[in-house]
């Protein structure tokens, strides 16, 4: 019996791709030089980074299935893919403690200056002269924009550190501990850390903006391991380059990965290739998640991970 087709639509790391080559025939969209193809493929495929829109599932009439690797989804169309039957799953869970290991990670770095500690090691710099003095991470306050699967992962972190934790989300969340503030800049203002963890999209992008991080300050530390989308970027590289803030851990960008190279040169910003969840451990339960999404949906059975909307 030949093999279902399916059309991949960005990079995507082996782990995943090695076996959806064993199981299916795989169509790269970057390479295709028989763009009939896109009339038969049954499932579209990519990482969380994936663009899939109207004219796209308009060109693959017979879709059944958007099968995203990674949590987020923000480049999917539900509604259209919805409007023309399709299922879009993604992988939640599974990657919740690597993500917020990365967050706890890009705090201690920013506060401590551990990438910088080691450049002016590396440079000779020790022999001269100590290495300046930092900020402790220990029992400061921290605020979480969106306190979801990760954000709880990052807030159970932190409460090892002795950290004082509240954060921002649309509603309270009934069964948290944690302090609730209606709005990022309230919470801004509060706390020592602010760690943004919500989807991307039109719903978050720019949330973190000129505002946000004057209410942070220059004692303030911003992290971010959520969507580029979700800070406004020059405001951010502004506030870097002023020392409107203290410093900022960053795992994502606009225009990945070609990203703005103002970030090059700030001795104030740790920065990270996109890179939360990319552990040989971690990428194989996230590629496992995405192969067992496709085949319970060509095999009848009930999905394991369907994005909420299509709950
Ligand atoms: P989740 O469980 O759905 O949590 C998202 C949280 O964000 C929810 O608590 C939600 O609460 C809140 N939220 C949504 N819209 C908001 C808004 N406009 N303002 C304030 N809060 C808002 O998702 P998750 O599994 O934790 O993943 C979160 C995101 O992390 C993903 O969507 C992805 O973008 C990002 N991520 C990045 C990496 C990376 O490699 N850097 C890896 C994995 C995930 P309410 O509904 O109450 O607002
Ligand atoms: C991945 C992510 O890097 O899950 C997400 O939303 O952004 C990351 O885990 C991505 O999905 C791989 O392309």
């Amino acid at each position: 019996m030949s093999k279902i087709e399916i059309l991949k639509i960005s990079n995507i790391p082996p782990v995943y791709l090695d076996d959806l080559h064993a199981n299916y025939t795989v169509h790269d969209a970057a390479r295709l030089t028989d763009r009939s193809v896109l009339q038969r493929v049954r499932a579209i495929t990519g990482g969380g980074d994936c663009k899939v829109d109207a004219a796209l599932l308009e060109q693959c009439p017979k879709a059944e299935i958007v099968s995203v690797f990674g949590v987020g989804y923000d480049g999917v169309d539900v509604q259209a893919a919805k409007s023309r039957g399709l299922v879009v799953t993604h992988t939640p869970d599974v990657l919740n403690d690597e993500v917020a290991d990365l967050a706890i990670g890009l705090m201690l770095s920013i506060a401590r200056k551990i990438p910088q500690a080691d450049r002016y090691v590396r440079s000779g710099q020790w022999a001269k002269a100590a290495f300046p003095l930092q900020r402790k991470m220990s029992g400061a306050k921290l605020g979480i924009v969106g306190l979801g699967r990760i954000g709880n992962a990052i807030a159970k972190r932190a409460l090892g550190f002795d950290m004082q934790i509240s954060y921002t989300s649309r509603s309270p969340k009934a069964d948290s501990p944690y302090t609730y503030y209606s709005d990022a800049k309230s919470l801004a203002k509060a706390v020592d850390f602010l760690v943004a963890i919500t989807p991307g999209g039109e719903g978050t992008k720019g949330m973190i903006n000129a505002e946000v991080l004057q209410a942070l300050g220059p004692n303030g530390f911003f992290i971010n391991v959520a969507r580029g989308s979700v800070a406004d970027q020059p405001a951010l590289i502004h506030a870097l380059q002023n020392n409107l803030i203290a410093g900022a851990g960053l795992d994502v960008y606009y225009d990945e990965p070609a990203i703005d190279p103002a970030f090059f040169s700030l001795e104030n910003a740790v920065v990270t290739p996109h890179m939360a969840s990319a552990t040989f451990e971690t990428r194989r339960a996230m590629a496992d998640r995405a192969l067992q999404n496709l085949s319970a949906h060509f095999e009848g059975k009930p999905i394991p991970s369907p994005v909420p909307e299509c709950l």
